[in-house]
Parts: structure tokens; C-alpha cells; sequence
């Protein structure tokens, strides 16, 4: 069953949205078959796959070159994709860039920013195109070093309005992320859209985890949580690899393929004769 939006505001507060970042076909499938609801094509892309310093390198081709995979292999979840950065500066560029998204097959956009990204929002909903919210830290403007957001009354207030404002706005799903557990609660309580966290408690509608943290793929985070040992798993792999084909023991004969005796008696018989 394809899951669109009006599916996933049915889960709100009665079973957990399941979110994680996609940055590749085969990730895709299998992220597909497993049943998550939302496969998120983040530009955190730019810092797990392609060895940038931080978000602000990512570009709308690098965004579309990995949507375009991820499309690929994605047949019932939601497909979100990430507005990198300065892609939604003002309105009219915001507008023709998530159409690009559009027709390489998302089902809506997230961009991050808080109250100031009202007019985005509202904009993006009067064409049409389903947007997700993102407040709390912003890598692309906080950087990668994430604080945890909502600590101070003033701060807390910001937070719970710039959610109320851009789900006003027409914003059908929001991130939060690193926001203390209360104001995230707070949040998800008050506004009627499902509120993603990542780094933000137990109370949220759903959560979000970038793939490479599941896998165990870089360093640890406490916000994450280790489901695999990929680094360790992968480095193993090559490293037995390299000694098999150094040693000479890869590959064997159930690697190899063999022409028929008889033909090769004739390639042979013919390589004489032609010498
Ligand atoms: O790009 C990303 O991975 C994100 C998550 C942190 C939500 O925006």
C-alpha cells in the first residue's frame, strides 16, 4: 500500500512514524520491504556519502542525482526529500526547485528554518507540494556540531511558536531535532501535523535516524542507536579479500568458467596452424 500524507496524519499519536535517511537504490529497497513509512533523501548525504565538510556543499544535483536512486526503490513509503542548501532562499526559487523534486518522483520536501521559513511553507502549499517543517538544530545553518535546543523559557517559546506558525502555514510534518524531551512534547500535543523527532525524547509522533548511524557506519552519537557493525563487518571483508587475491587462494575453480575440451582443442589446433 502506497502511504501518503493523509495515512501518515492517521498514525499521529496512535502508532509511531517510522523515518530514516536514503541515500542509494538498494538501501532503498530493502528500507521499503522492512516497512518504513518515510524514506528520507537528507542532505546529509553530503557528510555520510560523498565526503563533504558540511551541508552547505550539498547542491540541488547532488540532491536529484540521489533521489532519482532512491525513487528507484521505493514503492510503498512516503518519499521525502531535503531543500539543500540556499535551494529555498525565497519563494520563487523554493517553488521551482521542490517541482524539479517533484518530477523526479518526491512526495514533498522538507526544509529547515523556523518561523522565518513561514512564507516558503505557505507558498510551496499553495502550488500544491507537501512540505515538512525542520526546527531545533538546523545543520545547514547551525552546522554539524549540534547544541540541544529548548533549554530557556525564551528559547522554549520560539520553538512551540515557529511549529504552530508553520503548521499554520500548511507544513504537514515536522523535525524536530535536538529539542529537549518537554518542549518536543509540548509540541507534538499542540499542533495537529505529526511531529518527527531526531534527538528530541520519547513523546514524538515519529522518529528519524540517519542511516550510517544504524549501521554503525562513523563515529557514535547519543541520540542514535548502534543496530549494526558496518565499519568493522565491511573492514573485515576487504581485508580478506585483499589477502585471497594477494595469497592467491580467490579464485577458485567454483569462480571460474571453462570452455568446452573439444573447443579448446580447436583454439589450440588453430593457434598452432596460424603461428
Ligand atoms: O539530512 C538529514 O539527515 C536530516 C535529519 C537530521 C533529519 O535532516
Amino acid at each position: 500500500m502506497k502511504k501518503n500524507i493523509a495515512y501518515l496524519h492517521t498514525k499521529k499519536q496512535q502508532q509511531p512514524i517510522t523515518v530514516l535517511t536514503c541515500y542509494d537504490y538498494p538501501t532503498a529497497c530493502l528500507q521499503d520491504e522492512a516497512g518504513i513509512d518515510i524514506v528520507f533523501v537528507g542532505d546529509s548525504v553530503g557528510t555520510n556519502i560523498l565526503g563533504y565538510k558540511n551541508e552547505t556543499e550539498v547542491t540541488m544535483a547532488d540532491m536529484r542525482h540521489h533521489l532519482k536512486a532512491v525513487r528507484r526503490g521505493v514503492t510503498d513509503a512516503y518519499l521525502l526529500v531535503d531543500m539543500p542548501y540556499a535551494s529555498d532562499s525565497d519563494v520563487k526559487q523554493a517553488v521551482t526547485n521542490a517541482k524539479l523534486f517533484l518530477s523526479d518522483g518526491a512526495d514533498g520536501v522538507k526544509l529547515e528554518g523556523g518561523i522565518e521559513k513561514v512564507p516558503i511553507v505557505t507558498a510551496l502549499t499553495e502550488q500544491g507540494i507537501e512540505t515538512c517543517a525542520h526546527i531545533g538544530h538546523n545543520p545547514q545553518i547551525h552546522g554539524t556540531k549540534a547544541a540541544t535546543h529548548g533549554k530557556t523559557f525564551a528559547k522554549a517559546k520560539r520553538l512551540i511558536e515557529a511549529a504552530a506558525a508553520l503548521a499554520d502555514a500548511g507544513a504537514k510534518l515536522i523535525v524536530l531535532e535536538k529539542i529537549t524531551e518537554e518542549v518536543s512534547q509540548i509540541i507534538t500535543e499542540t499542533v495537529d501535523i505529526p511531529t518527527i523527532g531526531i534527538g528530541a525524547g520519547r513523546y514524538c509522533d515519529g522518529q528519524v535516524l540517519v542511516i550510517n548511524d544504524i549501521l554503525g557506519i562513523g563515529p557514535p552519537f547519543k541520540h542514535a542507536k548502534r543496530y549494526q557493525d558496518y565499519n568493522h563487518l565491511t573492514f573485515e571483508a576487504i581485508c580478506q579479500y585483499h589477502e585471497e587475491v594477494a595469497n592467491g587462494t580467490f579464485p577458485t575453480d567454483a569462480n571460474t568458467s571453462h570452455i568446452p575440451p573439444d573447443k579448446l582443442a580447436r583454439v589450440q589446433k588453430w593457434l598452432k596452424s596460424a603461428r
